[in-house]
Order: C-alpha cells, then structure tokens, then sequence
C-alpha cells in the first residue's frame, strides 16, 4: 500500500466507524484512490457460471449499499462488483451509532438493519455503469416491515434481472427482523421456486447466488443446501458476519450488538467453507468470505474451496491498495506452488 493510502485510511480510523466509511465512498466517487485493472494477472482468469470473472477478488456486499461508488470499487481492481443490500422501498436501517470498530481485533461489528435507498434509485445507477467491463451484481433483500418477504424477493429479481448479472438473495442477515426468515428450509425452498420462475420470465437471466451466515448448525446447513442445490442456485456466498463473539476478542466494542466481521470470522468462515465444499463436492461455486485481510487468507480461502474471494472488513484495516495486493499475493503463491492457473488451487485441501 502507498504511504498515501496507509495515512488516509489511518486518518478515517479516527472518525466514528459510519462516518469514516461515508468519507471513504466520497473519495472513491471522486476518482481518488488506486487506480488499478482488473485483468493485469492473466493466471487469475476464469469463467464461472457464464461469466468472465478477470480476478477472483472483490469487495463484498455491504460496502456500497447504494450503487454509488461502482466505478470506484472497480478501480481498486476487482474482478468483480457487488452492491446492496437493497430492498424494494427504502429504509433508513436501525438507530446509530450501529458500526463500531474493533480495532485490537482487526474487527467490526455492525447492525445496520439494511439502510439504503430503495431500488428504484439503485436501480438507474446499475443500469448506468453497466459496461460489460466486469460481473456486476446485486444483493438483495426483504424491507424489515415487510409482511411478505418472498414477494419483495420476488420485485426485486423482477427489477434487477434485466440489469444485473448476477443476483445474491441474502438469506442470512443477523441485523434485520425479515433478515433469516428463510433459514426455514421449506420457506427457501418456495422462496427459490418462486424465484426461479419471476427468472425465467423476466428478458435478463441473471445469475443467483445465495448468501448465509455461519452461525448454522451441521443438521441445518445440510438441509439448506439440499434446497439449493436441488433448486439449481448458481453459486453460494459463504458467509455473512455471526452474532457469535470469540473469547479471544479484546475489543470494549466487542459487546455491541450484531453480526461481528474481520479477523476473528476468519477460521469459523473458513471452516463452513470447508464443510460446504465437502459436501457439494465441487457441484456448485464458492465464494469465499470472512476475515480475509491479506493474500495468504485469501489464499487459504480457494485452497478450502473458492472459486470467489469477497473482502470488507479488510478494507477498513488494510486501505484501499487491499485488493491488489491480494491478486498480487495470490498469483505469486501459485507460481510457488507449480500451477499455472488458479483453478488448480480451487479446493486444493481436499485432495491433498
Ligand atoms: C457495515 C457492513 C454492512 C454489511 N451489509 C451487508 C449487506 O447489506 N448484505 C450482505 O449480504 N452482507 C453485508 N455485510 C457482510 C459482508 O458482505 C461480509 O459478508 C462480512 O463482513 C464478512 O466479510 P469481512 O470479514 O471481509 O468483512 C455487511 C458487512 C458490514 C461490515
């Protein structure tokens, strides 16, 4: 990272943690911050569900809620784009103070509760950086007082599909009342019949991506993935932040309320990832999320089974140089490890 990078995100450390974040989109919508390409390590190259992705790495959902710094998170180099979460209407998420930095523990807690502008305003701004450059895609999720969550899925692939290529229900968010209805697994499983079908119907068929949390029990995450898989869902995001608090945690913030991310996430994310790979043996992409603050995280991540690597937290400690250092990191364990592309490492663990 420059010297100029290292100060400015030093200097944002000192504001309240959503302020900080706010001036950090600001500059990023000004131009300001590294200015990279997506498509600079050849060796990272890779098609995955019909998509060209020219890196594995990207910023993770979350960070850009609104749509409004796409140009800019495609400058820190990603390979691809998510935005959102976004609900139908707009809501202005819980009461603040709701992010908090854990800065001993390289870690964040947030209840955001889903603040965001709703889709139709995210909406013009998908359609208008839309180029073809990069996978762009949208996370979504139900307003918190909605009484029919499946139908706000439902608007939302009806208003997304014809301008995003991919789309990621988020069926896993600590943070908001309709944020886990569908961890009941018969509710996923109409939910993504229902889905499925506003899909089909609708002129762009984007890609569907499913997102979960870590806090599941063994039993329960199978059952989930039997639904997903058995409803053909494209790729599954693992994982969103857990409302567990590791004892090692330093942090007074530590006892805040809400989905805990970075460093501490790393090895319970990692784990799923682990399990999940095991027992889709291959059938479905993963994209790996959850404490990667460095290469050799992001590293161990496609080793344990992703073909995706998703960072956020990271961000916060490490500025805005994080995803290049990353590609830069990942492609060079791979020379050392004798590959000469990176779907050779792709859950590389579980044949070793
Ligand atoms: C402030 C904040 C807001 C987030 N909002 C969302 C969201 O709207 N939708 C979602 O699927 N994940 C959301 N996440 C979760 C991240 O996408 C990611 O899964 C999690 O932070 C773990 O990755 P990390 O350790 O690299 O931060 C949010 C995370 C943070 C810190």
């Amino acid at each position: 990272m420059s010297t100029l990078h290292q100060i400015s995100s030093a200097a944002l450390r000192l504001l309240p943690a959503e302020t900080g974040h706010g001036i950090a989109l600001r500059a990023l919508a000004a131009g300001l911050g590294p200015h990279q390409r997506a498509d600079d390590f050849p060796v990272l190259a890779q098609d995955i569900c019909g998509l060209h992705f020219a890196n594995p790495v990207a910023v993770s959902a979350g960070f850009d809620k609104n749509a409004a710094v796409i140009a800019g998170a495609r400058r820190l180099g990603s390979g691809f784009v998510e935005i959102g979460g976004v609900t139908p209407r707009a809501q202005t998420g819980n009461p603040k103070p709701r992010l908090f930095r854990l800065t001993p523990d390289r870690a964040a807690i947030n209840r955001m509760g889903f603040n965001n502008e709703g889709s139709d305003a995210v909406l013009a701004r998908v359609q208008a950086a839309r180029d073809g450059s990069t996978p762009l895609g949208v996370n979504l999720a139900a307003n918190s007082d909605s009484t029919d969550p499946a139908q706000d899925f439902v608007a939302l692939v009806e208003t997304f599909a014809p301008a995003a290529d991919f789309l990621t229900i988020d069926v896993s968010c600590p943070n908001s009342a309709n944020g886990q209805v569908f961890l009941d697994p018969r509710a996923l499983e109409d939910l993504l019949a229902r889905l499925s079908a506003t899909r089909e119907a609708s002129s762009g068929t984007p890609v569907m991506f499913a997102k979960l949390a870590p806090d599941l029990a063994d039993d329960h995450l199978t059952e989930l993935l039997e639904v997903m898989l058995a409803a053909e869902i494209d790729a599954i995001t693992l994982c969103n932040t857990t409302t567990a608090r590791p004892e090692s945690l330093q942090s007074a913030n530590a006892a805040e309320r809400g989905g805990l991310s970075g460093a501490p996430l790393f090895e319970m994310a990692t784990e799923m990832l682990r399990k999940v790979y095991a027992q889709t043996q291959g059938r479905v992409p993963l994209i790996g999320v959850g404490g990667i603050m460095n290469g050799a995280d992001a590293y161990t991540k496609i080793r344990a089974g992703a073909s995706l690597v998703q960072l956020y937290t990271g961000l916060v400690y490490e500025g805005p140089g994080l995803i290049q250092t990353i590609k830069h990191d990942i492609a060079e364990r791979l020379t050392r490890d004798g590959f000469i592309h990176l779907s050779q490492a792709i859950g590389l663990e579980h044949r070793s």
